[in-house]
């Protein structure tokens, strides 16, 4: 199995449009230890041929452009692609939004938990995939199943589904209520274990979002060839300390790198061959490669995505 991070960056991207935070700043001026990162999608494929989209983020269009095996292949149709299927792990912005690029009626099959699925049916901007070209399928909140393309064939790549603690998406949350408790543990955030057909024991885990590392989750990942973790935040308070936000990590549904309930404290001691974040808001440290905190995750046995990173399993 391939797998190609398209995307390390969290919403927003970086540098993000409107950000003008010191780390914004470097990449936009080309500094050589801070690099510039597309939105959070991962592509994997059990051939090298077909290939599944794990998020559908806003730089598809780019992601595409700088990645041959996502491309028409040159031998064939005039209209085409290898992307036979996208799975969905939760409704963000960041994560859905690519759908839209999608459009021009080729077929490709969506995968999202019945929650997430009912967010597309209940805005018709996404009937510009049409469901009878673009199958939607439900992924199981907790169940293993095979991706199929759509028509029904199978890719090889294989897909356990999961329920991770995180949060309803952020357009739906009641903003007369802003104080309420948004989080959910029901779906709306989903994780995922991806092996090919032909070899269970080599499965990646890709959990961009997620705000709290229980026993449940901890046993999931325990021996596991190579986890893709989410990686929004250094520490729980950076968006506020940096003083671009109000928001804690905890409050956007993302757990903290550093601390004693953070994801490096939370998942030592699982013997994790791999252990790579993902999903990297341009307010975290780890993005300069000079820092000390990228120093830190990667003396704790952690690797920081880039763009292009491909893991082999
Ligand atoms: C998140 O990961 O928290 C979301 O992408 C936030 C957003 O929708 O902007
Ligand atoms: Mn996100």
């Amino acid at each position: 199995m391939r797998l190609k991070i398209i995307g390390s960056a969290a919403g927003g991207g970086f540098p993000q449009w409107n950000c003008n935070y010191r780390l914004s700043r470097a990449a936009r001026a080309g500094s050589t230890s801070v690099r510039p990162r597309l939105q959070s999608s991962l592509a994997a494929s059990a051939d090298g041929r077909d290939w599944i989209l794990f998020n559908a983020s806003p730089d598809i269009r780019q992601q595409i452009a700088q990645t041959p095996e996502l491309q028409p292949r040159a031998e064939g149709p005039l209209r085409s692609t290898p992307i036979k299927a996208v799975v969905l792990t939760n409704g963000d912005v960041d994560h859905v939004a690519g759908l839209l690029s999608l459009r021009e009626r080729e077929p490709f099959a969506i995968y999202a938990a019945p929650q997430i699925l009912a967010i597309l049916a209940a805005n018709p901007i996404f009937d510009v995939l049409d469901p009878t070209i673009v199958p939607r399928r439900a992924l199981p909140i907790e169940g293993e199943l095979e991706i199929r393309d759509p028509t029904g064939r199978p890719t090889g790549l294989m897909v356990e589904s999961f329920a991770v603690p995180g949060k309803v998406p952020l357009y739906l949350e009641d903003r007369s209520r802003p104080d309420a408790d948004f989080s959910s543990d029901s779906g709306d955030t989903m994780g995922v274990r991806i092996w090919s057909g032909a070899d269970e024991d080599r499965a990646a885990l890709y959990i961009p979002g997620c705000a709290r590392v229980d026993d449940v989750l901890r046993r999931r990942l325990l021996g596991a060839a190579s986890v893709l973790f989410d990686g929004t935040l250094y520490t729980d308070d950076e968006m506020i300390a940096a003083g671009v936000g109000q928001k804690t990590g905890q409050r956007m549904g993302h757990i903290a790198m550093s601390g004693d309930d953070g994801s490096i404290a939370r998942l030592s001691g699982l013997d994790i061959e791999r252990a790579i974040f993902v999903h990297i808001n341009n307010t975290n440290p780890v993005l300069d490669e000079e820092s000390a905190e990228h120093a830190a995750v990667r003396a704790a046995g952690w690797e920081i995505a880039q763009d292009g990173m491909e893991i082999e399993l």
